[in-house]
């Protein structure tokens, strides 16, 4: 199916405070995953689903994600005089990537603040959101089938991941009716970080969504709520009640690998998934992880104080 929609939004101004001190100078969003910065990949995976105008929601120590995107002269020559084409093609590929536009959040008053501030830009038009620190493995596509599902049912989508019960307060948690498609659903209610026993599900809804414009009119009547920020959970809660003013909300469940690059464990073990099945580095690091591994089972665990 052809989708019409054009526009990706990527909010990448939240503190990272899980990451401190790393996050301290510089966004979680431009944390190397093997060579490249996560919020590259983000970038790159609305780009294969056609979206080519991205606008980037920045915060402070914005200077790292623009730069990132845009040309480097000096270092185009140098390479170019070396010579090192490949490197090049490297430096240029996020450069001509997407046309990128950039606003600034200010305050970082929760994703559903940092929405808002794509109202200007987006327009009257559904749009797609992209969390700057969420990597999609881009050999399980989930973002096309999304904006099917968009034009499809005229809804607003969301992605959801089922998770372990015990996991779902980290996450947006979805009460859902059964559709004709198994991996479609109809959410008739939402909840932000439930306690695992008023969790409606084990449904949690991973960054990725397609949101129809209304959701600014919502964001701008929402309160502040969990954590005192505005939560884009809240407004997606008001749009799956109010299905005949808002087209109401479905989830698309996703089956397949998925990075959260916020969170420290998640982006080791994102960093070790990618680089095993790349062909510059697989073939020394898999030898090397078994070894590794082997020796875990057997040693005793030493503490690092490389902490
Ligand atoms: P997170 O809750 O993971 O980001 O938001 P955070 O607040 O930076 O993380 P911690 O918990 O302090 O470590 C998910 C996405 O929404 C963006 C973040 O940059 C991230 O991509 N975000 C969050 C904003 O753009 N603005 C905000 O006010 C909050």
């Amino acid at each position: 199916m052809i989708n019409r929609i054009t526009k990706a939004v990527i909010p990448a101004a939240g503190l990272g405070t899980r990451f401190l001190p790393a996050t301290k100078a510089m966004p979680k969003e431009m944390l190397p995953v093997v060579d490249k910065p996560a919020i590259q990949y983000v970038v790159e995976e609305a780009v294969t689903a056609g979206l080519h105008d991205v606008l980037m929601i920045t915060g402070r120590n914005k200077n790292s994600l623009e730069n990132h995107f845009d040309r480097l002269p000096e270092l185009e020559a140098l390479l170019e005089a070396k010579g090192d084409a490949g490197r090049l093609a490297k430096v240029n590929a996020s450069t001509d990537l997407a046309d990128m536009h950039y606003v600034r959040q200010g305050d970082p008053r929760g994703l559903g603040h940092a929405i808002l501030r794509a109202k200007m830009h987006v327009g009257d038009e559904p749009f797609a959101v992209l969390l700057g620190d969420d990597i999609i493995d881009p050999r399980d596509p989930l973002l096309g089938r999304m904006l099917d599902e968009q034009v499809k049912r005229g809804a607003t989508i969301v992605a959801l991941l089922e998770v372990d019960p015990s996991q779902i307060s980290l996450y947006g948690a979805a009460a859902v009716e059964m559709t004709d498609d198994p991996d479609v659903v109809r959410i008739t209610g939402l909840v932000e970080k439930p306690a695992v026993e008023d969790a409606p599900s084990n449904l949690a809804i991973i960054g990725r969504y397609v949101l129809r414009p209304e959701v600014f009119g919502i964001l701008e009547n929402t309160a502040p709520g969990k954590g005192n920020e505005i939560q884009l959970t809240d407004a997606l809660q008001t749009m799956a009640v109010t299905p005949e003013e808002t087209g109401g909300v479905y989830g698309v469940i996703f089956r397949g690998r998925r990075y959260d690059t916020g969170d420290r464990l998640d982006y080791i073990k994102a960093i070790v998934q990618i680089a095993v099945d790349r062909a510059d580095l697989g073939p020394d690091l898999r030898p090397w992880l078994r070894e590794f591994a082997a020796g875990l089972e057997d040693g005793p665990v030493e503490t690092s104080p490389l902490d």
